[in-house]
C-alpha cells in the first residue's frame, strides 16, 4: 500500500510525529484504502488523508506560527477550549502549507477527522471512521463498528459519534459543538429506529 505514497510524505511524517503515531497513521491509511475500494472512490487520496490526518498532533499554535502557518483566530481559540481536537484544523492548515498540490478532499477529511461533521462527504466519512476502527484501537465494539462501516456508512457514522459522545460524557469531558451537530445530523438521517439498533450492536 505504501508503494503508492510519495516518500516525501513518509519522511516528513517521521520528523513530525512519534513512531507510535506513524504506525497508527499507516493503519488508518490501510483501513481507509479498504473502505475507498469498497465504496469505489480514489484509494490513493484516502491513503494520503489517512497517512497525514494526525500530522499536527504534536504541534502547538506557537510551533505553527514559527513555521509561518497562521491559523484563523477561531482555530487558535479551539486550542484553548478543545486541545485534543485542535490538531484536525491545524493539520489541514499544515498540509495545505507544505503540500499545496494536495486535493481539497484530503484537506476536508483531515479537518473533520476528530469531531466528524454534519453531512460529511464519502471521503470525510471514510477517514472519520478509519481513524475510529483501525485495528490498533482496543475498545469493545471496534470490530462491530468496522463491519458496520462497510455495510452502512451513515449508520456507522452515527454509531461512532454516539460512542465518542458517550465516552466523553462518562469521563466528564466537554463535547465540541461540531460533534453535537454531526450527531444530530446523523441521528435525523438514519432515524430513531435504526439508531436504536446501532446502539444495541455497539453496546451503548
Ligand atoms: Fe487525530
Ligand atoms: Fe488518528
Amino acid at each position: 500500500m505504501v508503494d503508492v505514497i510519495d516518500n516525501r510524505y513518509l519522511s516528513i511524517l517521521r520528523t513530525h510525529i512519534s513512531d507510535e503515531r506513524l504506525a497508527h497513521s499507516l493503519r488508518v491509511a490501510h483501513t481507509a484504502s479498504e473502505m475507498a475500494v469498497h465504496f469505489k472512490i480514489d484509494p490513493e487520496h484516502a491513503i494520503l488523508a489517512g497517512l497525514l490526518h494526525d500530522i499536527a498532533k504534536q504541534e502547538t499554535p506557537v510551533t505553527m506560527t514559527e513555521r509561518g502557518i497562521i491559523g484563523s483566530i477561531e482555530t487558535r481559540k479551539t486550542y484553548d477550549d478543545f486541545k485534543s481536537i485542535w490538531h484536525q484544523y491545524a493539520g489541514a492548515d499544515y498540509v495545505a502549507h507544505y503540500f499545496p498540490d494536495i486535493p481539497q478532499s484530503v484537506l476536508s477529511a483531515i479537518q473533520s477527522h476528530t469531531t466528524g461533521s454534519p453531512n460529511m462527504n464519502l471521503m470525510d466519512q471514510i477517514i472519520y471512521l478509519a481513524d475510529a476502527v483501525e485495528p490498533g484501537r482496543t475498545y469493545r465494539s471496534r470490530e462491530d463498528l468496522y463491519r458496520l462501516s462497510f455495510e452502512n456508512i451513515d449508520l456507522a457514522c452515527f454509531g461512532a459519534l454516539a460512542l465518542s459522545m458517550s465516552t466523553l460524557i462518562t469521563s466528564q469531558r466537554t463535547i465540541h459543538p461540531q460533534s453535537v451537530e454531526a450527531y444530530n445530523f446523523y441521528l435525523r438521517k438514519v432515524g430513531a429506529g435504526n439508531a436504536k439498533v446501532v446502539a444495541r450492536i455497539l453496546h451503548l
